[in-house]
């Protein structure tokens, strides 16, 4: 089985909305492995989102993600890192499809209450920024 990595977003635990977001991954088969509240700094967002340093929004993208707490988790199962993807939905609320997390939670295309890893070496590097291997519990 796959693991991924999960982060539900600082817009969507301001709103109180962990249990209805982690209703959806379980929903979907995707079992909750690992899972902690955190509150970032902006340089550990912004390390976390490193790829994107040259993007536009990035400064943005770390303010928010340092704006309030986190919950970060690894979520396990088959084909976990693809279907992760389908149950958040498009980066944009705008083009999600009905029924996915970022359909139904999402505020903007930056704040969209969710990320999720998006390959196989993302996933472990993702995992790794925030977990220890004893943390994992499948
Ligand atoms: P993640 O699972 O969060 O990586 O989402 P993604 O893979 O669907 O999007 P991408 O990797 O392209 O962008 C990472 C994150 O940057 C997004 O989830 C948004 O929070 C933010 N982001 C992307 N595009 C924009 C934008 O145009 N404006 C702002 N403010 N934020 C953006
Ligand atoms: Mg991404």
């Amino acid at each position: 089985t796959e693991r991924t990595l999960s982060i539900i977003k600082p817009d969507a635990t301001n709103r109180n909305l962990t249990g209805k977001i982690n209703a959806k991954f379980e929903e979907a088969g995707l079992r909750i492995i690992a899972q902690k509240r955190i509150h970032l700094t902006k340089a550990q967002a912004g390390k976390f989102y490193e790829v994107h340093a040259e993007r536009p929004f990035y400064d943005e993208l770390c303010e928010f993600m340092a704006s309030a707490p986190v919950v970060a988790q690894v979520l396990e199962g088959e084909g976990a890192i693809a279907k992760n993807r389908e149950v958040m939905g498009a980066t944009n609320p705008a083009d999600a499809a009905a029924g996915t997390i970022r359909a139904e939670f999402a505020q903007s295309v930056g704040e969209n209450s969710v990320h999720g890893s998006d390959a196989p070496e993302t996933a472990a590097a993702e995992i790794a920024f925030f977990f220890s291997g004893l943390e994992l519990v499948g």
